[in-house]
C-alpha cells in the first residue's frame, strides 16, 4: 500500500554550530602560529550594567575564546558607570600591548553615548568592526576587520549556497551593526541588493523576489512563508526571548520557522544558527586584530 507524502519539500536546517566548529578549528590553528611567534592573542570584554541576555553572550564569547586558546579579560562595571570613566579604560586598554581585542558589549546604559565610546576604540583592536573607520573601510571593499554577525552569515551563505554571484539578496534591517554591513559584504560578493526596514512599502511583494533573505530586524517571527521565494536560502539573525502561557520562556528568530521552513530551499534555525558563527567569527577577527598589530609593530619599528 502507497503512503501519502506530502508533496512540499521542507528546508534543508543550516547546522550554524558545525560550520563555526570548524572555523574555529582554525582559528586555533592560527592561535598555535601566532604564539609560536611570541604573540599570545588576548581579547578584552567590556560589560556595563546587568542585562541579562547581555551577561549571557559575555559569558559565551570568554567560553569560547578560553576553547579557541585566545587569552581573554572581563572588565564589568555596574550601571552608574560614567561615559569619561569607560573612555578611560578604553584609552587604557587601546594602550596596552598585550590587549588585541577590545569587545564593549551593547547596548550600554543610558546616559553613556555609545557612538562616542565605538569612536574612542582603536580601529585596529576593534574586533566588532564598528569603528567608522572599519564601516568606511568595509563600504569601499578594503580588508579591514568586519562586524561579526554579518561575516557569519556570509560564510553560512557561501557553504551553502556557493557562488552568490548575481542573486538577488534581501536585506530585512538597517542598523548598523547587521543590516548595512551585511548589505555591504553581499554586494562584494557580487548579489544584487534590496534592503527593506519599517518604511519600506510592498515590503513582503519584495521580500518574495530574494533568493537570499536575511531577517534582521529584532521583531519574533515577523517575517512569515509568503515573504519567500520558493527555494531561496533564509538567514535569521533574531534572537527574541518570548514568555510562553505557563512562564517559561523561549527563544525564537525573526523568522516563523515553521511556515517558512515549507517554502525556503535552506534555512538557519534559532537557535543553532548564526549565533554560533558571531562568536566564531569574533575569534577570527581577534586573530586579524593581533596579526595587524604585530605588522604594524613590525612597520613603526627604527631602521
Ligand atoms: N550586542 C548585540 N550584538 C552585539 C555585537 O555583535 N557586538 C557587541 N559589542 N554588542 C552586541
Amino acid at each position: 500500500m502507497s503512503t501519502l507524502l506530502n508533496s512540499q519539500a521542507v528546508a534543508k536546517k543550516i547546522d550554524g554550530k558545525k560550520s563555526a566548529e570548524s572555523l574555529l578549528e582554525n582559528t586555533r590553528r592560527e592561535v598555535d602560529e601566532l604564539k609560536k611567534r611570541g604573540v599570545y592573542p588576548c581579547l578584552a570584554v567590556i560589560l556595563v550594567g546587568d542585562d541579562a541576555a547581555s551577561q549571557i553572550y559575555v559569558r559565551n564569547k570568554l567560553r569560547i575564546a578560553e576553547k579557541t586558546g585566545i587569552k581573554s579579560v572581563e572588565l564589568c562595571f555596574d550601571s552608574q558607570l560614567t561615559e569619561a570613566e569607560l573612555l578611560s579604560t578604553i584609552e587604557g586598554l587601546n594602550k596596552d600591548l598585550q590587549v588585541h581585542g577590545i569587545l564593549v558589549q551593547l547596548p550600554l546604559p543610558k546616559g553613556i553615548n555609545e557612538a562616542a565610546i565605538v569612536r574612542a576604540i582603536s580601529p585596529l583592536k576593534d574586533v566588532d568592526g564598528f569603528h567608522p573607520q572599519n564601516a568606511g573601510g568595509l563600504l569601499q571593499g578594503q580588508r579591514v576587520i568586519t562586524p561579526c554577525t554579518p561575516l557569519g552569515c556570509l560564510l553560512l551563505l557561501q557553504e551553502y549556497g556557493g557562488d552568490l554571484t548575481g542573486k538577488h539578496a534581501v536585506v530585512v534591517g538597517r542598523s548598523n551593526i547587521v543590516g548595512k554591513p551585511m548589505a555591504s559584504l553581499l554586494l562584494h560578493a557580487h548579489c544584487s541588493v534590496t534592503t527593506l526596514h519599517s518604511r519600506s512599502q510592498n515590503a513582503a511583494q519584495l521580500a518574495r523576489q530574494a533568493d537570499i533573505l536575511i531577517a534582521a530586524v529584532g521583531q519574533p517571527q515577523m517575517i512569515e512563508a509568503s515573504w519567500i521565494k520558493p527555494g531561496a536560502l533564509v538567514i535569521d539573525v533574531g534572537i527574541n526571548r518570548i514568555t510562553l502561557a505557563d512562564g517559561s520562556t523561549r527563544l525564537i528568530g525573526d523568522v516563523d520557522y515553521d511556515s517558512v521552513s515549507m517554502v525556503a530551499g535552506a534555512i538557519t534555525p534559532v537557535p543553532g544558527g548564526v549565533g554560533p558563527m558571531t562568536i566564531a567569527c569574533l575569534m577570527q577577527n581577534t586573530v586579524l586584530a593581533a596579526e595587524l598589530q604585530t605588522q604594524q609593530a613590525v612597520l613603526s619599528q627604527p631602521g
